[in-house]
């Protein structure tokens, strides 16, 4: 079985491509067509975007027909995969709206509470979780994010956790983190006494970044998360931890959202990282996706980085920790250099301390780090996210190459062109 997506089919070609390769395709051709879904091309309203699958058992009249298909009638043509047994290409979103295909694809719905939880039992905190499970659950990409007024209850535990983690910042954070968070204290609401709304938030960091936030209303496949990084969106809690444990949380919450991760997104180059993490990981095997997941966990949520002759914390899971924070830069943990090929195998525990942490030489080194091993995936197209039609472009046609050339000759153009107006 082959699947193909044939992108910007141009309208008036339509005629040829319904006669001309169907027949080919049944008749001539002897390949079954399986199955074929058609909608308007976002790019071009003249034009239509096709999914087609087809039985390949004689793959070379296939070669024939997609050759025609792009010759005849100038079809972008992506082969997304053949022969279902050996090399299928998990699905991947191509498009940033896909991303709303995963609010029905959660693991746990966010109200519902493990028996440990502090929260179990109580049956307003369980009801309070739902409404936010709910906002998130029919969120759609595009809209703006419900505002939340957070009870007074709600605002007390994020105040306990605000004020104490501010206090380990100057001495424990790394600069990056400490450089944004008087912005956001600025720009976003951030105060002892009030949690900010996540669509302020989102906002910002599009702004600085085009990283974006989106409610997740339970939790996600690692396949499904890392997808999301590939398009700059980083799905958020928006409910608080229990407030009988201001310092506990089993869960990831809106104090580690708005503390841990939400200053590094308006880094640059922590953007990019992140970004890169995202795109290695899209049609990459299952195996690769635990590996990415784990390369994820030691720098995303649990990273340290060198700063000039120290080290300090960039992980959400260190910044939104107060007691981990203060731990992790002790003499205690075991500290190892960054080396995606190994740091993606080391085991971890995720209900206490780590006792190994890895270390960064920067973020432009962590990124060309985590692009070298993204090269070691097996997957047969590169990709490359397209920041204008917030797309993913996958990489396997000459077409797909001469667009890219041409950006990157446009690009190189406005760069020679600065350097000359400053000699
Ligand atoms: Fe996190």
């Amino acid at each position: 079985m082959a699947l193909i997506k044939m992108l910007h089919v141009v309208v008036q070609a339509l005629s040829i491509y319904m006669a001309s390769p169907l027949s080919l395709t049944q008749q001539e051709k002897g390949i079954n067509l399986m199955h074929i879904e058609s909608r308007p091309s976002r790019l071009n309203n003249q034009e239509f975007e096709f999914f087609i699958s087809v039985d390949t058992s004689y793959s070379k009249s296939l070669e024939e027909v997609i050759d025609g298909l792009r010759t005849e009638i100038s079809g972008h043509v992506h082969e997304l995969s053949r022969n279902k047994q050996k090399d299928t290409v998990p699905w991947f979103p191509n498009d940033i709206q896909d991303l709303d295909r995963f609010a029905n694809q959660i693991l746990s719905y966010g109200s519902e509470l493990d028996s440990d939880h502090p929260g179990f039992t109580d049956p307003v905190y369980r009801t309070r979780r739902k409404e936010f499970a709910d906002i998130a659950y029919n969120y759609r990409h595009g809209q703006v994010i419900p505002k939340v007024e957070y009870t007074a209850e709600e605002k007390a535990t994020w105040s306990t956790v605000f004020n104490e983690l501010k206090t380990l910042y100057p001495t424990h954070a790394c600069r990056e983190h400490n450089r944004v968070f008087p912005l956001l204290e600025q720009y976003c609401g951030y105060r002892q006494d009030n949690i900010p709304q996540l669509e302020d938030i989102s906002r910002y960091l599009q702004s600085c970044t085009g990283f974006r936030l989106r409610p997740v209303a339970g939790l996600l496949s690692s396949r499904d998360f890392l997808a999301g990084l590939a398009f700059r969106v980083f799905h958020s809690t928006q409910y608080i931890r229990h407030q009988s444990k201001p310092m506990y949380t089993p869960e990831p919450d809106i104090c580690h959202e708005l503390l841990g991760h939400v200053p590094l997104f308006a880094d640059p180059t922590f953007a990019q990282f992140s970004q890169e993490i995202g795109l290695a990981s899209l049609g990459a095997p299952d195996e690769y996706i635990e590996r990415l997941a784990t390369v994820y966990w030691f720098t995303v949520e649990f990273g340290l980085c060198k700063q000039g002759s120290e080290i300090k914390a960039y992980g959400a899971g260190l910044l939104s920790s107060f007691g981990e924070l203060k731990y992790c830069l002790t003499d205690k943990p075991k500290i190892q250099p960054f080396d995606p090929a190994k740091t993606s195998l080391q085991k971890y525990p995720i209900t206490e301390f780590q006792p190994v942490y890895f270390v960064a030489e920067s973020f432009d080194d962590a990124k060309e780090r985590v692009r070298r091993f993204a090269d070691t995936i097996p997957r047969p197209f590169s990709v490359r996210y397209n920041a204008y039609t917030q797309s993913i472009e996958v990489l396997d046609n000459t077409q797909q190459l001469r667009n890219l050339a041409d950006n990157i000759r446009g690009e190189i153009g406005i760069l020679c062109n600065a350097l000359r107006k400053m000699e």
